[in-house]
């Protein structure tokens, strides 16, 4: 089933067509949803209306998905933020880094704010999102692709972290996962040098969980989504509640944790009446 992604909710309902001028496409087959980044002749830069989009799909995303794929149209996975924003006009209707450095603090912080909701959704726990990544996944592509749980990509993937190259940080929620996955000191020396990295090091420094050919990306990734999906949906969010919790908490803590979800697993499954 694909959905014409009417989203409405608070905030003003977004049309298929809408999506398509944004530059996305949102589709649900059963437990899977698949949001393409579809601006291929611009390498799917994003913009602000992207990340609002985004976060709208979040919103709206129906009880049976299960698996939320990530991916990108044409020959990069998203070579990061619209470079019109570094210019005084701006992308139309959406402004610029020009016009937003006059904005109050408050305006600017809540601004930056509804662009990061576009990311945090997808580490929801009952869900698992994968990024499939192929070619350039530069900046708030890279960072797209660490808000997701897992990340399969191609042999040709090129991730680099541009931002502190271009005078800026990284805020659209990627320097958390990055330290996470890759530690302290190579965080620092990625974000720092704006390197590449290729597909054989991000497997080998844990930002990637595989990575294969090109061509069989999107079969990987099935494959992949098919695994996920044969576990019981209940302790599938449970076990990833547990995990995401895990580092912020002591043993002890996390052990408390652990006996608290398993008295509601073996409650849900065992108990009589
Ligand atoms: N924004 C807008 N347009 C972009 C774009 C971007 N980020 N990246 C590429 N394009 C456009 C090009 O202008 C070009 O458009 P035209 O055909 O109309 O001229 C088209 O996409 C194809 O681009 P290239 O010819 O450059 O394609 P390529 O395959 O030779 O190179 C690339 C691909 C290496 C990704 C190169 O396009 C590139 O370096 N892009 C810019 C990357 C970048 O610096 N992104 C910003 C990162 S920082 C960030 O995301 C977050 C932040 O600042 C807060």
């Amino acid at each position: 089933m694909t959905v014409d992604a009417n989203l409405g909710g608070s905030a003003e309902a977004v049309s298929a067509s809408e999506l398509a001028e944004i530059g996305l496409r949102y589709e649900v087959d059963g437990a899977i949803a698949t949001i393409t980044l579809d601006r291929p002749d611009k390498r799917n830069a994003q913009t602000f209306a992207t990340w609002s989009a985004l976060a709208r799909i979040g919103e709206h995303i129906p009880d049976q998905v299960r698996i939320v794929v990530v991916k990108g149209e044409g020959p990069s996975f998203s070579a990061g933020i619209d470079l019109r924003m570094f210019t005084p006009e701006g992308v139309p209707g959406q402004g610029s880094f020009v016009s937003a450095a006059s904005l109050g603090e408050t305006t600017f912080e809540r601004r930056i704010a509804d662009a990061q909701r576009g990311f945090l959704w997808l580490r929801r726990p009952d869900i698992v999102s994968i990024a499939a990544v192929h070619g350039h996944a530069i900046g708030a592509g890279f960072q797209l692709a660490l808000a997701c749980d897992l990340r399969v990509v191609a042999e040709d993937v090129k991730f680099c972290m541009k931002e502190p190259a271009l005078g800026l940080v990284p805020d659209l929620t990627g320097t958390k996962p990055l330290v996470e996955l890759v530690g302290l000191p190579r965080a620092i020396e990625l974000c720092l040098t704006a390197r590449v990295v290729g597909a054989e090091e991000a497997v080998r420094l844990g930002l990637a969980e595989l990575a294969v050919p090109a061509g069989e990306l999107a079969q990987a990734v099935q494959d992949l989504a098919g695994a996920l999906l044969a576990t019981d949906r209940g302790a599938a969010t449970a076990t990833k509640r547990l995990l995401q919790g895990a580092l912020g908490r002591s043993l002890e803590e996390q052990a408390i944790a652990e006996r608290r979800e398993q008295i509601v697993r073996i409650r849900t499954l065992f108990a009589s009446g």
